[in-house]
């Protein structure tokens, strides 16, 4: 065999090689968006604090805890997710105010105002809180998480998310 012939690529060497080659390049086109879509989660920064107005501060009653609704929608990609979140509201007196996450810290149910125990329950194990959200009994770890508040123009904005208390 002399060196001409063995540099010579034959036909089906060639079809293969052009068929890998394409196939590549389909695989890459395809595996791209893919690949970005999966780990764009985890490159995303996460969603800034943000204030959010729950209302009238003189409107809320003193001493009775106050259930505030509200929406948050965050955008991913395509993708556009709707949670919805519940406050208690606890006016002390005029200017002191506590505001309190409704989700339960044992595994995220949502808790309720009883008036006639004067605590708050959550429906799935059984669990209470206080007025101020310190666990009474039941298998919570720790106290209903609170929200960092401000009044301006007698308008109530609580700081979301909520922070992480510790049992006192
Ligand atoms: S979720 Fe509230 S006690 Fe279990």
């Amino acid at each position: 065999m002399d060196k001409s012939s063995s540099n010579h690529i034959s036909r089906r060497d060639f079809v293969k090689m052009m068929t890998a080659a394409v196939g590549g390049v389909i695989g890459v086109i395809i595996g791209l968006p893919v690949i970005s879509y999966l780990v764009s989660p985890a490159l995303r920064a996460q969603e800034p604090d943000t204030w959010i107005r729950l209302g009238l501060l003189e409107e809320i009653p003193i001493g009775i805890p106050t259930l505030f609704q509200f929406n948050r929608s965050i955008i991913n990609g395509w993708e556009k997710t709707v949670t919805s979140h519940g406050v208690f509201a606890i006016r002390k007196d005029a200017t002191n105010i506590l505001v309190l996450s409704n989700i339960c810290t044992h595994l995220g149910c949502r808790v309720s105002w009883h008036p006639d125990i004067q605590e708050y329950v959550s429906p799935c194990h059984d669990g209470h809180f206080d007025t101020v959200g310190n666990v009474t009994f039941g298998p919570p770890p720790r106290p209903l998480d609170e929200y960092q508040t401000k009044v301006e123009e007698g308008i109530l904005y609580i700081l979301f998310p909520p922070y992480k208390r510790s049992n006192s």
